[in-house]
């Protein structure tokens, strides 16, 4: 297959991005969602709220773009869908208005938690994750030769715990050691993980290179490029993905513009959040094969094809 470096990298490159040298992307045109080893569904940001628009964000249309983005996923034998953090905005109620055009996905879906989510009184926080019908607060599956690892990004946060609580006193003190460090990530919006995570994070990557498996993170936060959305301790992650080369690529959601970046090999894709302006949408169909991952973009979300790194 003939390879090239897309326009987008180039121009990464031309601006002084951390780009590796594997920023490749296969020169054939987008595949169809039909011709892969597997299909996956990608919608982040929905951040409903039954509020006026506020700036660029159209909280009640996501009710209807959430609703076209499922009846586009139905057409396709997807294996199974995902949200990828802050389904709602603000309010516990917003969670059974925004649930309505989901109950028509005929696939399996999948959610992540994301700040927004934790939004709502105190006496709601711990049922967030149950609320979004998660099993665990981070998981992760084996599906078809790949290993799909869930993050908790709001694991260390000042947000996702009731007030008053050990984990938000804990989360406040790293809060401030990372301003008084000038982390430009250091804000009460974004989180990290604690260590217990991490530790389970590498297990699951070291496993996976094991059993051969291709690893896909999904998470709320970025990692990558350096930005001022990212996960607090963005730098621990990137070192356990450095170390395992079973990692294929990262997905992720919070920062509505989209993003994007390649770092050890690995695409580091931020997906554009359906909630931003009040007439266009925002999502995606993913294809994994065995040696790459086709994007398809609709609305906002481009289309992208990237080598995994051998
Ligand atoms: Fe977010």
């Amino acid at each position: 297959m003939k390879i090239k470096t897309s326009r987008r990298c180039l121009l990464q490159i031309l601006a002084g991005a951390a780009i590796s040298s594997q920023c490749t992307f296969a020169s054939s045109s987008t595949s169809s969602p039909g011709k892969s080893l597997l299909q996956i569904g990608l919608v982040t940001d929905a951040q409903y709220a039954d509020s006026p628009a506020k700036g660029s964000r159209f909280y009640r249309q996501s009710i209807e773009k959430l609703g076209t983005a499922v009846e586009h996923f139905n057409q396709y034998p997807l294996d199974f869908c995902i949200h990828l953090g802050d389904l709602i905005d603000h309010t516990w109620s917003s969670f059974d208005e925004i649930s309505q055009p989901l109950k028509g996905c005929r696939h399996q879906l999948h959610h992540l938690p994301g700040n927004h989510d934790f939004d709502v009184l105190d006496e709601f926080k711990l049922r967030v994750p149950e609320r979004l019908g998660m099993t665990a607060r981070y998981s992760a599956f084996d599906m078809k030769g790949f290993r799909f690892i869930l993050l908790d990004t709001n694991d260390h946060s000042t947000y996702a715990w009731p007030a008053g609580s050990a984990e938000v006193a804990d989360a406040a003190k790293e809060l401030e050691r990372l301003k008084s460090a000038s982390v430009k990530q250091a804000q009460s919006w974004n989180g990290g993980l604690r260590s217990a995570q991490l530790d389970w994070f590498e297990q699951n990557c070291r496993e996976a290179m094991t059993s051969k498996k291709k690893v896909v993170v999904f998470a709320h936060h970025p990692v990558f490029p350096d930005d001022i959305h990212n996960l607090w301790n963005a730098d621990r992650v990137l070192a356990i993905i450095e170390r395992y080369p079973s990692v294929v690529a990262w997905v992720n959601g919070h920062n509505h513009a989209g993003n994007f970046g390649m770092h050890s090999g690995v695409p580091f894709i931020t997906l554009h959040g359906m909630v931003e302006t009040a007439d266009t949408n925002a999502f995606a169909t993913a294809s994994l094969h065995g040696d790459r991952i086709v994007i398809t973009g609709h609305g906002r979300e481009p289309s992208r094809e990237i080598l995994f790194r051998t």
